[in-house]
Parts: C-alpha cells; structure tokens; sequence
C-alpha cells in the first residue's frame, strides 16, 4: 500500500528499492530507503510545471484585510534565492538551521529553502523565550538562525529580534542570523546579523536541488516530555512528506482548488505538517495566519473564511471553546457557506459543548467535525474520522476510526493487548507508518525508553484511550507528566525546574488542571524555604514572571498555592496524584494514602486549596 502510494504521489529522483526496514523493539523505523527525491521539488516545482499562477499560500496578516497571496511560481523563485543564499554562506547539506518566525511566506520559503539544499530546519515557535530559544539552538547545533525584525500579533508588536539576540548570546555556534523584515522599523543589527531581503535579490532564481536519501532528516521539532528538557524529534523526507500529503487529503476531503486553512503557527506539527507540508505537497492553496482569534474582535476566524473562501476550516478547541462564550452573533455575521470540513485537535480534547456548537453554529449542522488525534511523534493524524467515506459515522467528541496504515493497540497495566472490542488502556500502535518520528536528535536511548521499550515492539504513545463497543477511540488523555494548555504541550517537569531555581522556593510540584478556556491550566504547589517572609502576592508575581521568562508566557502558572510540605512516599516521591484529586475536587478518590511520610500534609492542602479557590 504504502509503496504504491510513494510511487504515485511523490516525484523521485531516484526510485526507492525497499518499501519499509522497521523494526520497533529496536527503534529501527525506515521507509523507501534507496529511494531519492527533494522535498521542496515535490512541494514546487512539479506544482509550478503544471500551474504556475496558481495560489500557493495565502498569508492572512494580522491587519484584517491585508491579505498576501504567494503564486507557486513565487514561493519558488523565493525558495531558490533563499536556498542560493544559505548556500552561499556556508550552509551545507546535514546543517540545521533554526527559524524563529511567526507564520509567513518567508518563514516557509526558509523551511523549504533548507529542504532544497539538504539542510534540516528547526522552527521553534515564535512565542518561547529566549532562554528557551536558546537551548534549542544549542541542541540543534545551529550556525545559521533565521527570523523577523519584529512579529505583529493581535495588534501588538513582538521584539523577535531582541529576543534572538538575547539568545544567541550562549549560543557559541551560531555564526550568522538572516534577518527579513516584517514591520517598517529597522533592527539594530549586530556582527552577525545578516539583511535577508536585500541578500536574497542578489541571488539567481534557479537553485539545483539536493537529491536526498529517503532516510536524510528533513526537520527536528522540539517537544516536551514527561521529563528531562525538550527533545528535539527527528522527522525523515519521504515518509514524513507522503504522511503529510495523504492526511491532509482524506482526513479533510481536500480536493483540487479548495482553500485550506490551518490557523495552527508553523513553530507546531500543525503548522509542519497542515499550514506547510500537506497542502504543498497536494498542490493546495494554504492559508498562514498570523493573528489571534479575537484580533479585532471574536469574528476573525469567520470574517477571514468570509474574506478568503476557506473550505476546510482547522482549529484548536481552546479557540472553540473561547468564541464560544461571545455568542453565536459573531459567527452567524459572515458568509460561511464555503465551508466544507471543520477540522479540530490542535493537541487536545475538545468537550461535546464546543464541538456540538462548533457543528450546529460554525458549519450550520452541514459541516463534518473532524477530530483529529495525533502527535509532533506521529508527523500526521493517526485516528480521525473520514467523512468522505461512505456511511461514516461521527461521534461527538470521539477520535473515531485509525487512519490508513494505523493500528491501534490498548494495553492493559499489565502490558496486555485488550482483545476485546470495547476497552481501554494505554494507547499503542503495532506497527510503524511512514510519518512517524524515526529518533530523538543526539538522544537515540532516549527515544527507545520513551517509546520502544514500555511496551516491546509496540510504539507507545503516552496517551490513554477507550475504545467502543463499535470499535471507535476516544483520547482520555495523557498518562504521562504532559499537559496541554492552550493546545501547548509542556512537561510540568520543566516549569517545577524553573519555580525551584527561585531564591525563596524550596521545592514545588506542578500539575495540570481542567481549565474552562484553555483546556488545561498550570497549578503550582509551592514550599518556601524556612524563615522566608515572602507576601504570596510577590511569590507568585515572581514566580509567573520567571516562568515566562524562561520558557514561553503560556507556561505560566494560573494558580500557585503556598504549602508548608508537599505530599510524598516514604522514598520521597511527590505524590502529584493526590494533588490532582484535590484540585480537581475528587476528595472521595483520594486513594490510599497509607504509603504517605506524613498524612496531614494532604489535610493542610485541601484547607489551603478551599481557601485559595
Ligand atoms: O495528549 C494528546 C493530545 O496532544 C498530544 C500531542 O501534542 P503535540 O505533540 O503538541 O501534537 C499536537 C498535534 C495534534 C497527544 O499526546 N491530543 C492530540 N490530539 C488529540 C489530543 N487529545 C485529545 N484528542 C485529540 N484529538
């Protein structure tokens, strides 16, 4: 299937002489090898041979009306300059480059320019700050960093800049940062700063393509875990790119001349994969936008489908679920009736609420809701339902049915296969499929004891899911130390490790709790080091603002509560689920607690947690 599949919907260079050499208890996952092709050549060129004129991406700015649309033939002269460029200063096949920009045709032209030398890119989201920046630079071992003057965003201008010079300061690799200019304003450039605009117009518009190996990598994206820092997950070109293409063709029904619009930032998957890799590989229009959902007002989205006649609509329920608490009005003032597909996931559950409303309001009762369950891991969606099929079923808030080539497993705690239709478990897949992630970058152990070696031979995802009777998932969440706000993975691992780093805090424990809006938000159970006086109001002030300093302002804890001492085991081990039950009000499940050092801890807690909340 999957070679049959490669055959007709990619280009090669050379044909590949293997479909797949995997093997998962070892974390040996390769597709196609044999096989030549490049990415970019696949995303535009071929397109550009057949329909130059037509729109590759629509670059839907933050000032409403202000549109930009990018032709083929455009992102490809674009791609080719940047490409002669990068080459030109000493980026060579195997770099990785790193891009901190916010979603826009230069940022793409910088993906796919590194794709056409054979160079790897790292886009690491435009809001991380720029230690967390920084530590991705680092780990990537980039010389070459691309970005913005300034990033514009809900009307407020971003110091992307200042942020990458801030950052490159402990990045002893770095050797030249390219930078194009989104606003008016001049940067103040340094000794390595290099004027994108004006260096790319000296270049030829014709670039010779790098034939890749199917296995070469073509992006590493930084995730959280559990634990320990991001890692920086390696995706592959063919597989990834013929993933890419065949989900975003089935799982939303695109079709040739629809308008596809991810409203997701390219720093995602999302973005990767949906906004970039999918549509352009398809030959699709794509949309890149740049706002917020409430920038100038909550109709955004429906006045940007109104405005640009978008098909498939693909957002985050924590968008949903916050338009919908302004009323329908907002949504029933513009003309939706191009829509087709409304596409939702973004990286995490959405509630029946908001998808009952997101169907019934947004598409009118006429649109399919597609929930799509997948991972920066998993390079595309894996379970979702695809309407197009005849006789498909849709339940609300229900991931539904595998995609093609996916097999879902439930494991019991034991690490059991559930035989029966109807069970849940630990989510696993059985087999590898051609976008999944082949390692973590310079961390190969890392990734087997991840995801090889909890269940051998299996790839575990580190999520829960009930399937039901008639064979559907549903996602119940993560079993791991991950949470998503907003959509936004992050390890509570990584936040306790700043909130300790305070002079006034001794330990802490972060947990993920439901938030209305935001799906998850950050609590934070905080001992004081003994004798500290600290007024709370100044604790937490501080600790918001190191956490946003260090990592990215989402990451920030919504609720911090003082406590004398933490919950734990007899060994020492925090007891993070007691802390859960108690901030999600489930006093009656607490547990046993037998094997707590001391009992009371928890009583002081619960006092604590009414009082705050
Ligand atoms: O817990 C799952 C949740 O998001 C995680 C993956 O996040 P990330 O790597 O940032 O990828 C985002 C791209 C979707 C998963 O481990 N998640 C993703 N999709 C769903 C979901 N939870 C519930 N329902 C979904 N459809």
């Amino acid at each position: 299937f999957w070679a049959a599949a490669a055959r007709r919907r990619l280009r090669w260079i050379r044909t590949f002489d293997t479909a797949q050499d995997c093997d998962l208890s070892r974390g040996k996952i390769r597709w196609f090898e044999g096989g030549r092709l490049n990415v970019s050549v696949n995303c535009l060129d071929r397109h550009v041979d057949t329909c130059p004129e037509k729109v590759a991406l629509i670059w839907e700015r933050d000032e409403p009306g202000s549109e930009v649309k990018v032709t083929y033939r455009e992102l490809l002269e674009m791609t080719c300059r940047l490409g002669n460029l990068l080459r030109r200063r000493g980026v060579k096949r195997g770099d990785c480059v790193t891009i901190y920009m916010p979603s826009c045709p230069m940022a793409v032209a910088s993906m796919l320019a590194c794709a056409r030398i054979g160079a790897a890119h790292n886009v690491v989201f435009a809001g991380f700050s720029a230690e967390a920046l920084s530590e991705r630079i680092r780990d990537a071992q980039s010389s070459t960093v691309i970005t913005v003057n300034q990033g514009v965003r809900g009307g407020k201008v971003v110091e992307l800049k200042k942020t990458v010079d801030e950052a490159v300061r402990s990045c002893s690799s770095v050797q030249q940062v390219f930078v194009a200019m989104r606003t008016e304003k001049p940067a103040e450039m340094t000794a390595v700063d290099v004027a994108l605009d004006e260096e790319m117009l000296k270049e030829e518009v014709v670039c010779e393509p790098a034939a890749m190996d199917s296995e070469d990598v073509l992006f590493l994206l930084y995730t959280s875990g559990s634990t320990g820092k991001p890692k920086g997950l390696v995706h592959t070109q063919a597989g990834y790119l013929l993933y890419a293409a065949l989900t975003h063709r089935y799982v939303f029904s695109y079709q040739d001349g629809d308008v596809f619009g991810c409203v997701a930032d390219i720093g995602w998957i999302t973005g990767h994969s949906y906004a970039v890799y999918g549509p352009l590989a398809n030959g699709g229009t794509t949309v890149l936008f740049e706002s917020t959902p409430v920038y100038p007002n909550p109709g955004r989205y429906w006045e940007t489908v109104q405005r640009l006649g978008i098909n498939q609509f693909y957002g985050a329920p924590t968008a949903i679920r916050l338009l919908l608490k302004y009323g329908d009005q907002w949504v029933q003032k513009y003309d939706r009736s191009t829509l087709k597909t409304l596409g939702t996931a973004v990286g995490e559950p959405i509630n029946t609420e908001a998808w009952e409303w997101y169907h019934r309001v947004v598409g009118d009762g006429r649109c399919p809701v597609v929930d799509t369950w997948w991972q920066t891991e998993t390079g595309g969606i894996c379970i979702s339902p695809r309407p197009a099929e005849p006789g498909a079923e849709i339940i609300p808030g229900m991931a539904m049915r595998p995609f093609f080539g996916i097999q879902p497993v439930l494991m019991d705690a034991e690490g059991n296969v559930q035989n029966s239709t109807e069970a849940s478990g630990a989510l696993c897949i059985a087999q590898p499929w051609p976008g999944m992630a082949r390692t973590i970058h310079n961390d190969h152990q890392r990734f087997l004891e991840t995801y090889c070696h909890p269940y051998p031979g299996y790839f575990f995802t580190g999520d829960g899911a009930y399937r039901s009777k008639d064979g559907y998932y549903q996602i119940t969440g993560r079993l791991d130390d991950v949470i998503n706000v907003s959509g936004h993975r992050i390890g509570t691992a990584e936040i306790e490790d700043v909130v300790n780093q305070c002079p006034v805090v001794a330990e802490s424990a972060v947990i993920g709790y439901s938030h209305d809006i935001k799906g998850q938000g950050v609590y934070a159970f905080v001992v004081l080091k003994q004798g500290v006086d600290a007024q709370k109001g100044d604790v937490s002030q501080q600790l918001k603002d190191m956490v946003s300093k260090r990592i990215a302002k989402y990451a920030g804890p919504d609720c911090i509560q003082l406590v004398k001492r933490l919950p734990k085991t007899r060994s020492g081990k925090i007891m993070r689920r007691v802390l859960r039950k108690i901030v999600e009000r489930e006093l009656e499940s607490l547990g046993d607690l037998s094997t707590l050092d001391d009992p009371t801890a928890v009583q002081e807690i619960i006092q604590g947690h009414k009082e705050l909340c």
